[in-house]
């Protein structure tokens, strides 16, 4: 862990204007600086950076942060990343604690095979530009097949020479040591001597999503029969193949301003299409998605494209990742290329303008367009027919993350139309799935925490399902959920009279919801911070002489998880009309307000200070949600007991009521997303 004392000379040296300003053009209007929003499209700048207050704010999209956010934002970058990148620099040595023997190897092997990966780049592009055999042999491919050279230099690729050695002599000539050589792949040992592994080959760099390069692709110049087209860099310390999609740290901006990421198979399909001006693209490497690169896909955007050749193989390739996108809550979309065209060929052949626009007309969905497929192949055949019913409600119980509820429904609905069957019978082959699945799962892990009972066929049972009981328990996260609320946003307005660190305070008066006592300490120390009449930020709790109840604090912010703009968006549908609100002022008084107002409900999606109300009232419910869970218990015990019949009523009827409650809580906790 990187210690508090390096955290705040860190900090001491921020300065946005320099931070931001390095990747968005900023003018200086008054006391601020003025900028076009990196995180929407926009042609009139909106996006604001406030040097005073050390913040950041789109008053286009909302969104907004400090430095660290912005980098965490913008770079995709984890907190601890964030932080790593701005000690180098502003040249501040990180201290750090906690690093096990083994880690710190890990970390110096991990240094040490950037370092050569960084030379080897640049050896193998000066190799391309700069020698006579690169550009005669290699330049002239690549131009041939229609690569610019700007495309060419942005994307760092290069040349490595035929000569045997000409890579392991510079390595030599610059002291690198020979075990990490070989661990790199760069070179091989042949009769006790360094040689190079991809002579006579285009060198793709493989760069992580911090623009290090992690490895390389290297392709042979003239196909051959003998040896393999492609040879990439072998497992190692950095490099994991299962973990890697080509192209993210070029796409990232572009997948986030079109919240769309388009699939790809190959290197040079995500390079021609850059050099056509569609940048939000990755490349799997021509294997089937593993859910590592699933979750880094997601981590830019939950809208997938698939962009696959048409033939069998492609579609067959395609189709294997698809049971675990949909798990993953991935939108998936596929277009289909004419047989033996992929991307590069493609949009070679006809152009930027018409690729595209055969994107947007042949974009499908993916389950829709399985069962079109599967559905034709068909025919009458009531066989097959009744394998492909339960073939798509397996996929669809796929979905059943509890906040795609009505994403499944709508699936379900569609589904149904197109095999022309009864929407209700094929709700209830996609829960048997989804009940086989969870049985499955709780026979595995034993120890889960036990489940809620929730009355089969109540409102509430309908919402939710295995994932549910699971993420609503993890009470830890729902505590940090709630400091990290207070931390961030607690100075800002919850409604027109309250501010969000009210609203939190008057719902927690003891310790007795959160078991994790550090998480307390840092809201009674903010509490007594803002009841003095300041305004505590993540930086006072930073700066906190405490280290334990400063790191607390740092880890709290650097947790991942956050909701995402679509899933709020969705929570409003969900609601169907309704913005439930509610609040629990004691525990055995429960106040439902609710609202049917089609016009608040429209500008509650959109204003920002309604986006925080919503993430106050769900992640309070969380906690309400424990403290009834336990009253329910304590009044189980309490019935246990001896009772007269006039007690006996009096329990039953509270046990009744904190069922209500229950259920009510669960069905407004059951929209919120927790990654
Ligand atoms: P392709 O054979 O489709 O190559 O493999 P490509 O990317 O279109 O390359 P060009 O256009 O023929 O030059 C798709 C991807 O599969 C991986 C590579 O990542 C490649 O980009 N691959 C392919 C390998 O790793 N090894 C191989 O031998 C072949
Ligand atoms: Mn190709």
């Amino acid at each position: 862990m990187i210690t508090p004392q390096t955290i705040q000379t860190i900090l001491a040296r921020i300065d946005i204007i320099d931070i931001v300003g390095g990747f968005v053009k900023l003018k200086k209007r008054g006391t601020n600086y003025l900028g076009l929003c990196p995180f929407h499209n926009e042609k009139s700048p909106s996006f604001t950076v406030s040097p005073a207050k050390e913040i950041y704010k789109c008053f286009g999209c909302g969104r907004s942060g400090n430095s660290i956010s912005f980098l965490m934002e913008h770079e995709k970058y984890s907190y601890v990343e964030a932080l790593r990148w701005l000690a180098v620099r502003y040249n501040v040595e990180v201290e750090e604690t906690g690093v096990t023997p083994e880690a710190r190897i890990q970390f110096q092997v991990s240094d040490s095979l950037y370092v050569i990966n960084s030379f080897a780049q640049k050896f193998f592009t000066h190799a391309l530009f700069e020698t006579e055999q690169g550009t005669d042999i290699a330049l002239s491919y690549l131009v041939q097949r229609g690569f610019k050279e700007e495309v060419i230099r942005k994307f760092q690729l290069g040349f490595s020479p035929e000569d045997r050695t000409a890579f392991a002599r510079a390595a030599a000539e610059n002291q690198f040591n020979g075990e990490y050589l070989l661990k790199s792949g760069l070179v091989a040992i042949r009769n006790e001597e360094l040689v190079d592994n991809y002579r006579g080959r285009i060198i793709f760099p493989v760069h992580n999503n911090t623009g290090k390069i992690l490895g390389f692709g290297a392709r042979l110049i003239k196909n051959n029969d003998k040896a393999p087209k492609y040879i990439n860099t072998p497992e190692n310390e950095i490099y994991s193949k299962s973990k890697i999609l080509y192209g993210t740290w070029f796409a990232r901006q572009s997948i986030d301003k079109n919240n769309e990421c388009l699939l790809v198979e190959g290197y040079t399909d995500v390079i021609s299409l850059h050099q056509s001006g569609i940048e939000n693209v990755v490349a799997s490497g021509g294997t089937s998605l593993t859910q590592d690169q699933l979750r880094l896909i997601k981590k830019y955007s939950p809208n997938l494209t698939i962009i696959y050749d048409g033939d069998p193989a492609g579609i067959k390739a395609a189709l294997r990742g698809l049971d675990m996108a949909l798990e993953e809550g991935l939108n998936v979309k596929m277009v289909l290329l004419p047989d033996r065209e992929d991307p590069d060929s493609y949009v070679n052949k006809i152009g930027p303008t018409a690729f595209k626009e055969f994107i947007a007309l042949n974009k499908k969905d993916f389950i829709l367009f399985r069962l079109d497929i599967s559905l034709k192949d068909a025919g009458n055949d009531a066989a097959k027919k009744s394998t492909i019913v339960n073939e798509i409600a397996e996929t669809i119980a796929k979905i059943n993350r509890v906040e795609d509820f009505s994403k499944r429904q709508d699936y379900i609905r569609q589904c149904s139309e197109l095999m022309h069957i009864d929407e209700t019978g094929l709700t209830t082959l996609v829960n048997k799935y989804i009940r086989d699945r969870v049985a499955k799962q709780e026979s595995r892990h034993q120890n889960t925490p036990e489940p809620l009972p929730v009355q089969e066929g109540s409102e509430a049972a309908q919402g939710l399902d295995d994932g549910t009981f699971e993420i609503l328990f993890q009470h830890q996260l729902q505590e940090r959920q709630v400091v990290k609320i207070l931390l961030e946003h607690g100075s800002e307005k919850f409604d027109e009279e309250t501010l969000v660190a009210d609203v939190i305070f008057k719902e927690l008066v003891d310790d007795d919801l959160f078991d994790d006592k550090l998480l307390y300490r840092i809201i009674e120390l903010y509490k007594g911070w803002y009841e003095a009449g300041m305004a505590p930020s993540i930086k006072s709790f930073v700066y906190y002489e405490d280290a334990p109840v400063s790191s607390a604090a740092v880890a709290v912010t650097n947790f991942p998880f956050e909701e995402s703009k679509r899933m709020r968006d969705e929570m409003i549908l969900n609601s169907s009309g309704y913005s439930q609100k509610l609040f629990l002022n004691n525990y055995n008084d429960f106040i439902r307000i609710t609202t049917k107002d089609e016009e608040a409900l429209h500008s509650f999606a959109k204003a920002e200070e309604q986006d925080i109300q919503l993430r106050v009232v769900s992640s309070m419910n969380y906690l309400k949600l424990k403290k009834i869970k336990r009253l329910i218990e304590q009044n189980q015990k309490d019935l246990q007991l001896s009772h007269t019949p006039e007690e006996l009523i009096v329990l039953v009827q509270t046990h009744q009521h904190l069922k209500d409650i229950e259920i009510s809580l669960l069905k407004v906790a059951g929209t919120v997303i927790l990654k």
